[in-house]
């Protein structure tokens, strides 16, 4: 089956205020789910061993359960457009006895100096935003030369298998806006690689080094 790529939000502030009320509206519940949900957690948790150091940044950390496995072994940062998600993930990390320097922003202008960070982490998030090219653009500047983006995230499996597009289909039916990655990291130069790690072929673990 061949993927069917979304065309981006026309109108994108409206978009980016819609997915806020539902991220504040369902914020606490959003954490607990990703606490006990174990599917989710092992998707995500693909991006650790590929985050390296010193300085890294997560974009859209949501409830800040991907933060609480590795912050404590780098000098981390970490922005997200929530303040209700920005609030809890605090919360998560002081309960761990853990902290990192999280505010509340926008990846489409990260408040951050070109080429600062070694690792840019965005797991399940990149498919939220309203412009893909702004975000990347943005993503690509905040990353030092030879640093790297590690993403995971929803996209059509490589082999078109029909399980695995009926799922990416679902996410875009659900209001995900599903990109040709490939263009995309191409557009930027990064070179990159992408496993697939679950949800048969549809959930990607995108490995993207700036050159
Ligand atoms: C589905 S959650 C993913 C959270 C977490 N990374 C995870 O894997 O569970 C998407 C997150 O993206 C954030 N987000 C949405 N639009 C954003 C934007 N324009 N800039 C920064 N963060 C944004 C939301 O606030 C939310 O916390």
């Amino acid at each position: 089956m061949k993927p069917q790529y979304s065309s981006e939000p026309t109108d994108k502030e409206k978009f980016t205020k819609e997915n806020d009320q539902l991220y504040t509206n369902f914020a606490a519940v959003y954490d607990v789910v990703v606490k006990v949900l174990p599917t989710w957690k092992q998707w995500i948790c693909r991006a650790v061993p590929h985050i390296k150091g010193p300085r890294v940044l997560e974009v859209s950390f949501g409830t800040g359960y991907l933060l609480t496995r590795y912050a404590d072994k780098f000098e981390t940062y970490g922005i997200d457009y929530n303040e209700k998600m920005v609030a809890i993930a605090g919360n998560n990390l002081k309960r761990k006895g853990m902290c990192a320097n999280l505010r509340q922003g926008n990846v489409e202008a990260l408040p951050y100096e070109d080429e600062f960070f070694d690792t840019v982490v965005n797991t399940m998030a990149f498919t939220g935003y309203p412009d893909g090219k702004k975000a990347m653009g943005e993503i690509h500047r905040a990353l030092k030369p030879g640093g790297r983006l590690v993403m995971v995230d929803v996209n059509y499996p490589l082999d078109g298998n029909r399980l695995g597009t009926m799922n990416a289909r679902m996410w875009g039916a659900l209001g995900d806006v599903l990109r040709d990655m490939n263009g995309l990291f191409q557009a930027f130069g990064f070179e990159y690689t992408d496993e697939q790690v679950g949800g048969f072929g549809s959930i990607h673990l995108y490995i993207a080094q700036k050159l």
